[in-house]
């Protein structure tokens, strides 16, 4: 059966994207960008895009609007080979869209989330899930719809025998209000990055986060950038050094690589610093090309650029 490895639910949207552009914006005056893009957004998207390219089967249970962004989504997602058979076309809601301004390593980004906030719990495709083995959700923060049930959908989750992660990402209003007491025994692996983490927990350090979810966590990946990552699981640390990067461009979506290269081999039952190490190496690789797909184009260029840039084998 094609397409029952790995599920991800979460957002979707497109990016529009603003490169070399006159100045800053003012409110009144009109400027010139010199060159724009439009690509498959959202970090969900990227997640389940780049695990389908390293080999993962992977399906996505999103919404999008019955419109033409709606339709270029789903096109990008089925070129990567992600089964779309769970994204909703709705007429309630136009697709989502985020208006990145780059200014050289800066950005300014503006998101409309539109259809992203109509997926709610019902929308998961339960009665199918049995057939996974691993339940991935992202972005809790921007979806309105899947906030208030987020506890019962991992719940549920758990009870169809999948194993499953979450990834907040950051919270756009600054709030934090995610009750980690109640949601993270139903997760198997808890991914934030550092600053989330201390977002989260209002702490200083990663240890004294750590501290604070741990009583209610399984395991817990902490992303960390350029000095890479750390797993806490059973009382144990565990701490995998980044691959030094000889080709950085930029770091958009490198969390999201992490996570597609730490869950495939989490669901390959690999040891946790197995599975941090190839998260390291996938999220290294997305630094390597602009934007979060683009170094997962073609599983030959995949294998040769980590033989090549990092002296590994994915
Ligand atoms: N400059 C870099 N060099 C090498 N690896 C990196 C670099 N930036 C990110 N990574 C890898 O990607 C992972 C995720 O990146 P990070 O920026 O921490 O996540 P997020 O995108 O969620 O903020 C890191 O844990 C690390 O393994
Ligand atoms: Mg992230």
């Amino acid at each position: 059966m094609p397409n029952k490895d790995l599920l991800v639910v979460g957002e979707l949207n497109v990016d529009l994207i603003l490169n070399k552009i006159e100045g800053f914006p003012k409110i009144g005056t009109e400027i010139i960008a010199e060159n724009m893009n439009v690509t498959l957004g959202s970090s969900s998207a990227i997640m389940a895009a780049n695990a389908s390219a390293i080999g993962i089967n992977t399906s996505f249970c999103g919404i999008v609007g019955k419109d033409d962004f709606g339709d270029f989504i789903r096109k990008e997602l089925q070129k990567k080979q992600v089964n779309t058979d769970f994204i909703e076309k709705t007429t309630k809601h136009q697709s989502g869209v985020t208006v990145v301004m780059n200014y050289n390593q800066d950005r300014a980004n503006v998101t409309y989330c539109g259809a992203m906030e109509a997926l709610t719990i019902d929308k998961i495709p339960w009665n199918h899930l049995d057939n996974f083995k691993h339940f991935h959700l992202s972005n809790f923060f921007i979806q309105k719809g899947i906030r208030k049930d987020i506890v019962s959908i991992f719940e549920k989750a758990k009870s169809y025998g999948v194993t499953t992660s979450l990834d907040l990402q950051w919270d756009p209003e600054n709030k934090w209000d995610f009750n980690y007491k109640e949601c993270l025994p139903h997760v198997d692996v808890f991914m934030p990055n550092e600053a989330e983490l201390l977002a989260l927990t209002k702490t200083t350090t990663v240890n004294n986060g750590i501290e604070e979810i741990m009583p209610y966590a399984n395991t817990i990946v902490i992303k960390m950038g350029d000095k890479g990552s750390m797993a806490f699981h059973n009382g144990e640390t565990y701490q995998a050094l980044p691959y030094a990067n000889p080709n950085y461009v930029d770091s958009i979506g490198a969390g999201d690589s992490f996570n597609a290269g730490f869950i495939k081999k989490y669901i390959e039952k690999q040891p946790i610093e197995t599975c941090l190490k190839f998260g390291n190496l996938t999220g290294a690789l997305n630094t390597t090309a602009a934007g979060g797909t683009t170094a997962f184009s073609g599983k030959k260029n995949i294998i040769e650029d980590a033989i090549k840039l990092f002296n590994a084998e994915i």
